[in-house]
């Protein structure tokens, strides 16, 4: 099977075409207000949709309009959030939902699964908010894929890109393999 929707936050890290889950599977990208400070716009594939904050308000005026981050939420067969920053991740962690992306998630039906990558100063990763908040996520079932080393500095910096796509994908298959096998039985 091919084609899974997949939302993700932009990623700083996206280097490598082949790394781009958008050769694989239809993208729409979700990005906060602050990361698009960091975010080229120019390296988001020409396949890939781009949502803002300001496309929620623009797509609805009256009651009855549909409303986007429940349309994303229903196209979306996987959700990847890279990178995950400490704020939003406690804004998950408290089911807090201002802006476009954290409203996909607060809708979001966790029989879909959900990777998270986060990213943050190692100070932000070793704080014990950061603990609490990556447990309080677990429990709801979202999967997370751990920061790395900056070095010296220590751990928090995000997963290589081509290692979330292949998280991603070893997830998706070792999933169908498991469905397809009970189908069977
Ligand atoms: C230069 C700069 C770099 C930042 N890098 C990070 C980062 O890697 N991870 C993080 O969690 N916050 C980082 N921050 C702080 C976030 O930008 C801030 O918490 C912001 O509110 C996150 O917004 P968002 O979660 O809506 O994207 C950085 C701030 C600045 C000024």
């Amino acid at each position: 099977m091919q084609d899974n929707g997949i939302h993700w936050r932009c990623t700083q890290k996206r280097s490598n075409a082949n790394d781009c889950f958008s050769d694989w599977a239809d993208v729409k990208a979700v990005v906060t207000q602050t990361s698009l400070t960091f975010v080229d716009l120019a390296s988001i594939p020409k396949n890939v949709m781009l949502y803002t904050d300001e496309h929620e308000w623009s797509s609805w005026s009256k009651i009855g309009d549909s409303v986007l981050h429940i349309e994303l939420r229903r196209w979306a067969d996987i959700m990847v959030i890279a990178p995950l920053s400490a704020n939003t991740l406690a804004k998950i962690a408290g089911g807090l939902c201002d802006n476009l992306l954290t409203s996909i998630v607060r809708a979001w039906d966790y029989e879909k699964p959900i990777f998270v990558a986060p990213s943050m100063n190692a100070y932000m990763w070793r704080n014990s908010f950061t603990e609490k908040h990556i447990m309080a996520i677990d429990e709801f079932g979202i999967n997370l894929i751990p920061p790395v080393s900056h070095g010296e500095s220590g751990t928090g910096a995000m997963a290589e890109p081509s290692f979330i796509l292949s998280t991603v994908r070893m997830f998706l298959e070792s999933r169908r393999k498991a469905s397809t096998s009970s189908s069977r039985t």
